[in-house]
């Protein structure tokens, strides 16, 4: 399957939403786009189990998910993302986890964590567009971990390389699927270039 980050319609999505001129109202369609482009690759290996059909006409072996699908946005901004996977995956259940990241010390702060019970045999998407040092998606799946989950993927718009090697070493086990990764981080702990506050700009509080 073609690198999400060399797709044409989510390069030029990407563009727009990277242009500081571009309006919330136009952002948040952007994001959607984007995730809904960004859903086929990231659940491309999801396994699927048997199942007969009967059609109109016959009998015949069908494919369904093996496993039901959990979606975790990271509040804020990975609401942005969770509706427009909702739409294609309409069935899934809605973890969340609420956490702001300390401007100084650059350390997430978790002030809201709703997992549901079928966490372990569910195959879990973490949302969040933006993966900068890392540490916010770290906590996460460090959580939801500890819940019993084991099918995890992690699903943004823009990551650091610093952020891809912090998840990679402390999660190994978790896919990224990613529209782009940009060159690093500035001494603010933001991606650069990248588009600046995703939370902010999707809901407007700059
Ligand atoms: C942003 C972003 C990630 C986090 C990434 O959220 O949406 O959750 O920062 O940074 P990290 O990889 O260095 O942890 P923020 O804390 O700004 O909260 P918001 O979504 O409410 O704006
Ligand atoms: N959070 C954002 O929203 N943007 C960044 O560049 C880094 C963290």
């Amino acid at each position: 399957m073609l690198d999400p980050a060399h797709h044409p319609l989510i390069r030029d999505r990407l563009a727009r939403l990277r242009d500081a001129a571009c309006p919330p109202s136009d952002f948040r369609r952007h994001v959607a786009d984007i995730a809904r482009l960004l859903i086929l690759p990231a659940t491309a290996h999801l396994e699927t189990s048997e199942v007969t059909v009967t059609t109109p006409l016959t009998s015949m072996t069908g494919h369904h998910l093996a496993r039901p699908i959990i979606l975790v946005p990271i509040l804020r901004a990975g609401l942005g993302l969770s509706e427009a996977f909702l739409e294609l995956l309409p069935e899934a259940t809605v973890a969340h986890y609420g956490m702001a990241r300390n401007e100084e010390t650059l350390e997430p702060e978790i002030y809201l964590e709703r997992i549901p019970e079928h966490v372990a045999e569910a195959e879990i998407f973490v949302l969040d567009p933006m993966l900068a040092t890392g540490g916010s998606a770290v906590a996460a799946f460090n959580g939801l971990k500890r819940h019993g989950a084991t099918h995890l993927h992690f699903v943004c718009l823009v990551a650091s390389p610093e952020g891809m090697a912090c998840l990679r070493h402390h999660h190994p086990d978790v896919p990224i699927t990613t529209a782009a990764i940009d060159e690093g981080l500035n001494d603010n702990g933001y991606i650069v270039p990248g588009l600046g506050d995703a939370g902010d700009r999707i809901f407007g509080t700059l």
